[in-house]
């Protein structure tokens, strides 16, 4: 498939995606921090850092912490900035600058830690973007990446519309240049461009019958995540009205089923950097 080079973020930048960015970095803080430390570290930088949703997470978890955010989209960096801006303990240890994550404004080694997350599946050069990051790393700093693998997908009962909703949104964000099977590269990537100390994991929420509140609250945060993109892909034509109408009673099915079962996984990636 030709891959086009234009980049219609999938999900958009309105108000409503704001707080679901929000509600997704509240939702996923568990399994996404459970081995990033960053303690011992002053000067980080969050590449594609949209509304500081995971700022605000770092910066609550590690107190000695500045971090440099850079997103591509000033509407999402004002957002950063008046969230973060409205918590006390978080002043003057938050900074944030309009720039393309392949392109870094920054001189080399002018950070001790990188942190990417969700943002590596939307870009079109994920090696340069990477590359560019090792750049201005300190030796010795981490970088850690968390990304989607899309194809693990799992719902119980079978749900063919949102599984045909879930290929065209996969589709859609492939023929764009982003990557939603991003997640299994990460290894490869990050040896080709230089890297060291390469650590993939694979972290599942594999939720059923023993867990049925984490299933009820994970299959309401799918629906959301799975919705966010509906107007897109209906205006594209990657989907129609139809199908979408059916995923969402399919989506209310699941939820309602005292045998649903939700499975996804995703991966975190760390490395160093050494010269
Ligand atoms: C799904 S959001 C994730 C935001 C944040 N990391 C989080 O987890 O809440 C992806 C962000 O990447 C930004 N982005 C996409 N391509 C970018 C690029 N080439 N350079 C910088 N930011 C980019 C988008 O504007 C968006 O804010």
């Amino acid at each position: 498939m030709t891959k086009k080079t234009d980049f219609p973020y999938l999900h958009g930048f309105s108000e409503t995606e704001q707080q679901r960015l929000r509600t997704q970095a509240e939702f996923a803080e568990h399994s996404v921090y459970q081995n990033i430390n960053f303690s011992g570290v002053k000067k980080i930088l969050e590449v594609g850092c949209g509304v500081g949703a995971q700022s605000e997470i770092l910066l609550r978890r590690f107190p000695r912490l500045h971090i440099t955010g850079i997103d591509l989209n000033q509407k999402q960096l004002d957002a950063a900035k008046s969230f973060i801006g409205s918590i006390p303990s978080a002043q003057g240890r938050f900074e944030c600058q309009e720039m393309s994550a392949d392109n870094l404004k920054f001189e080399a080694n002018s950070f001790e830690g990188a942190f990417l997350c969700w943002i590596l599946e939307h870009v079109p050069n994920p090696a340069q973007v990477l590359s560019e990051v090792r750049r201005v790393l300190r030796p010795g700093s981490e970088i850690v990446i968390t990304e989607v693998m899309n194809s693990s997908f799992f719902l119980e009962p079978y749900s063919p519309c949102v599984w045909k909703y879930w290929m065209a949104f996969n589709d859609y964000q492939y023929d764009h240049a982003g990557d939603p099977f991003i997640g299994a590269k990460l290894g490869n990537l990050l040896t080709q461009v230089g890297y060291h100390q390469v650590k993939t994991e694979v972290k599942t929420w594999h939720f059923d019958n023993r867990q049925p509140d984490q299933r009820r609250q994970t299959i309401q945060y799918w629906t959301e995540l799975l919705l966010s993109a509906a107007d897109k892909l209906i205006e594209e034509k990657y989907v129609d009205q139809d199908i979408v109408t059916k995923a969402k009673e399919e989506l209310q099915r699941v939820a309602n089923d005292p045998n649903a079962v939700f499975m996804y996984s995703f991966m975190q990636a760390s490395a160093r950097v050494y010269y």
